[in-house]
């Protein structure tokens, strides 16, 4: 029997506001050493560039720091297919989809969205994709108090928790918008900044009516024909909040496979064992009596 998608059951627990930034949480600020964040800049709106880019902020310069951030799959026949802003009612064809396939993605999902379809999160960790943090309310954390960064990150790590039971390792800035400061909060939190290489522009069709849904898939068959992206893999950007860009996997998916790329989540194609806090999800029952004797 399949469950009608209109069934909502919401998250149980206190949960902040949706799609608001959350209140600081003094259990949560006590997780973090403040001395060690570098101390960036807080924007009051984005983008902020400074004349020089001393905090490696990517909004302005794309700058990424290759100790801490992932940024691509190392391994040229590696494809990180990674989809931003769910769970949303959407999210369930993509699932369909993908199930077809037998392909794995990351999912950076909103704290916010995980309140309200946490079913929907629970179908997309049984059926092995990777579940990562995307903040609660999808705010520019640079324009937030270290504090509020913290809850941002946290309760969407406890969303996640409440309904499918893992602590997830990596997180993704909303627009890509972070610096030092982003990057030492999420580090000491355990959690690793995780962007894209290749971007689909598929957000833009939201609110830009000359944005023709074809240049997604045009995208992907301009990327896997250029041969200078051949020397190492790629994490590409879509996103499965709107209908019209949920409807887009199915379309790009052939794509990849037919240039002979793997679809990988991004934990597998960084050589992570686990995506999540919990190790002993990923080893198998013979290897952990092993580790036991
Ligand atoms: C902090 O943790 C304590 C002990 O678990 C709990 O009683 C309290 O409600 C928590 N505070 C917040 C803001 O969640
Ligand atoms: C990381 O970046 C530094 C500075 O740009 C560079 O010297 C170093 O080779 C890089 N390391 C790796 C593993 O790419
Ligand atoms: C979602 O998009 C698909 C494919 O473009 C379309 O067939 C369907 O009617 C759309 N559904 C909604 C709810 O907009
Ligand atoms: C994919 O791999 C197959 C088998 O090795 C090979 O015949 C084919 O040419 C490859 N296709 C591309 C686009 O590289
Ligand atoms: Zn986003």
């Amino acid at each position: 029997m399949l469950l009608p998608t209109s069934i909502i059951a919401v998250l149980p627990g206190t949960w902040p506001a949706q799609s608001a930034p959350p209140p600081a949480n003094a259990n949560y600020t006590s997780l973090v050493d403040r001395s060690k964040i570098r101390n960036a800049p807080l924007n009051q709106a984005t983008p902020n560039c400074p004349a020089t880019d001393t905090y490696c902020y990517w909004t302005c310069t794309l700058c990424t720091r290759n100790d801490t951030d992932i940024i691509r799959c190392p391994n040229s026949l590696d494809w990180g297919l990674t989809l931003d802003d769910g769970p949303t009612s959407f999210t369930t064809s993509v699932l369909d989809y993908l199930d077809t396939q037998n392909v794995k993605v990351t999912f950076f999902v909103i704290g916010s969205n995980v309140y309200e379809n946490p079913e929907i999160l629970q179908r997309a960790f049984k059926a092995g994709h990777q579940i990562a943090v995307h903040t609660w309310s999808h705010t520019a954390l640079t324009t937030q108090s270290t504090e509020v960064v913290i809850a941002e990150l946290k309760y969407t790590s406890d969303a996640i928790k409440a309904a499918v039971n893992v602590t997830p390792k990596y997180m993704r800035p909303p627009f890509g918008d972070y610096d030092d400061r982003i990057r030492d909060i999420a580090t000491q939190l355990g959690m690793k900044p995780t962007i894209w290489d290749l971007d689909s522009n598929d957000w833009m069709s939201a609110d830009d009516p000359t944005f023709q849904l074809s240049w997604i898939a045009g995208n992907f068959n301009e990327w896997v024909s250029d041969p200078t992206l051949k020397r190492t893999g790629h994490i590409s950007l879509e996103h499965d909040l709107y209908n019209q860009t949920a409807a887009q996997i199915p379309l790009v998916v052939p794509i990849l496979l037919k240039a002979n790329y793997s679809i990988k989540t991004v934990h597998n194609c960084v050589g992570d064992s686990s995506a999540y806090v919990e190790m002993w999800l990923s080893i198998q029952p013979a290897v952990a009596i092993d580790l036991i004797i």
